[in-house]
């Protein structure tokens, strides 16, 4: 694994100038920030060493590194989820390498159902906690010593004190943000209304198919996390109405230009 992690890592600097301070993941429909990247280089996945390639739709599957708010920065057009059928290794493995790439930081983006009854469609939520409970550890298996210790703590997976630069940032810029715990699942099926109710009932106010396993990888590595969902869907509602995948992306979409505002400037302040 750490073979394989020096080859990527060695293949993208051969094609970068410089070193990012932060590595950025865009989730299922909010590629667009992509945009306010001044980028310098773009590498297919396919092109990097053992990187695995990214299949679901919304996702175009490539590596940015550029420049953001006078940052160097990379990041990641496009995740890996455990449901495309990819072994949890292989879904934080970018995760690894950009932490090897030189990022100080990780801020990892999602679309997630809400099922805190106070959240609407549109949301941004600030993650402050996950239950990692329904998807493989992605530390399961030989502990690499050189990228963390065997039992990691896991008491504060998203960083504190970037949760309170996001919250000032927010506030300055009158965008409403909530915060809250997301647990990860699975997929692709969307939950149940049973298990939506579970969810909200076991403490958590968003369910998603990303992120947690990423996190963990991360603070494995000792490196500083900063997540936040887009509140897509509410598991709680009230009519019969079915969720689709488009109108995930949809909503993702309309509430992006929020989650950039935020990330830009927490970037800027690195
Ligand atoms: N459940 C799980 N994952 C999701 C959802 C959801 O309701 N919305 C977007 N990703």
């Amino acid at each position: 694994m750490m073979n394989k992690i020096a080859e990527a890592t060695a293949y993208i600097k051969k094609q970068i100038n410089g070193e990012p301070v932060a590595g950025v993941v865009l989730g299922s429909g909010l590629g667009n920030f992509a945009h306010e990247i001044k980028v310098e280089k773009e590498i297919k996945y396919e092109d990097i060493p053992h990187f695995p390639v990214s299949t679901v739709e919304g996702h175009s599957g490539k590596l940015l590194y550029g420049e953001l708010s006078g940052k160097k920065i990379v990041a990641m057009a496009g995740r890996f989820h455990y449901y495309e059928g990819y072994h949890p290794h292989d879904v934080v493995f970018p995760i690894r390498v950009m932490k090897y790439l030189g990022i100080k930081n990780l801020f990892l983006s999602n679309a997630a159902g809400g099922t805190n009854p106070a959240f609407k469609v549109g949301d941004l939520m600030i993650i402050n906690d996950h239950i990692s409970f329904f998807t493989p550890n992605p530390l399961i298996g030989k502990n690499e010593k050189e990228l963390g210790t065997r039992f990691p703590d896991m008491t504060e997976p998203y960083s504190h004190s970037l949760i309170a630069k996001a919250k000032a940032i927010a506030a300055a810029a009158n965008i409403d943000v909530k915060e809250g715990v997301y647990v990860s699942v699975t997929g692709p099926t969307f939950e149940t209304k049973a298990e939506y109710r579970f969810v909200n009932t076991m403490g958590a106010d968003a369910v998603g198919m990303s992120t947690v396993q990423e996190t963990i990888a991360a603070v494995h590595m000792g490196l500083p996390v900063f997540a936040v969902s887009v509140i897509t869907d509410l598991g709680l509602r009230e009519e019969n109405n079915i969720i689709t995948h488009e109108e995930v992306l949809q909503a993702a979409k309309e509430a992006e230009p929020k989650l950039a505002h935020i990330f830009k400037e927490m970037i800027a302040q690195l």
